[in-house]
């Protein structure tokens, strides 16, 4: 497939831009399909309910702020991320190992973007996809920092992270017994932001939780 047939698009988070949530609502099923091929593959997919995780995705992508990117190549879609600001009274920083200090979990109108999803086909990885669209959905974020959860399963994921500045500030408890315990990772967002500085290298939250 040539180059020039690759497609990357933002959705929603300006006024300029069609709503994420109405994007996301009209494709809905291509993206739910598009996670379901992505987490079938994945050693750490039996942690995955796919109903629930659809059900996420509706109710995501009606909630305030929601942003949606996605790669397409020839109209098909091969990869997307998704995420919102964390409200105040969000839950995210709960269901931790270990408890962080106050004013890490303190959140305030514009201090917290989450990165709730990045997923790439797996006959496409590994040709910069990811980033971009990484790179797509936090560009021009108002937001002091970028959270996120990933399974310490996620090889890929994992190393990706690390390579893109992502710092590890703590560990998710198991929501059932066997199930992959994840680790929350935080990103400065800021000009001069030198990745998470501020925070403690640390040895989350219920993934369906309240943003
Ligand atoms: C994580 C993911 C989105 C990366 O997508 P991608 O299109 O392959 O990403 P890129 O091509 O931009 O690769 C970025 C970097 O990640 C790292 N990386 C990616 N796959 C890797 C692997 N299998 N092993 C080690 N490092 C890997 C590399 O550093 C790579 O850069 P390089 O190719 O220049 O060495 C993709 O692997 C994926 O969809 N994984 C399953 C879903 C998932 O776990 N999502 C994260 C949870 S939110």
């Amino acid at each position: 497939m040539p180059a020039s047939e690759l497609t990357l698009q933002l959705l929603g988070g300006s006024a300029g831009r069609p709503s994420g949530g109405a994007v996301g609502g009209a494709c809905a099923a291509e993206l739910e399909a598009l996670h379901a091929e992505v987490y079938r593959t994945l050693p750490y997919a039996g942690d995955l309910d796919p109903g629930r995780l659809a059900g996420r995705f509706g109710v995501q992508c009606r909630q305030p702020g929601f942003v949606l990117a996605v790669a397409r190549s020839g109209g098909y879609l091969i990869g997307c991320a998704t995420g919102l600001p964390l409200r105040p009274s969000t839950s995210w920083w709960r269901g931790l190992t270990a408890p962080l200090a106050d004013e890490v979990t303190a959140e305030s109108p514009g201090r917290t973007f989450a990165l709730v999803e990045l997923m790439v086909l797996a006959s496409w990885r590994r040709q910069g996809i990811g980033r971009s669209l990484h790179d797509l959905i936090l560009s021009g974020r108002p937001e002091e920092r970028a959270t996120l959860v990933v399974p310490q399963g996620a090889t890929a994921a994992q190393a990706a992270f690390q390579r893109w500045g992502w710092r590890k500030v703590a560990r998710t408890r198991s929501v059932s017994p066997g199930a992959h315990a994840c680790d929350l990772l935080v990103l400065d967002l800021g000009e001069d932001a030198s990745p998470a500085d501020d925070l403690p290298a640390v040895p989350a939250p219920d993934q369906c939780g309240d943003y």
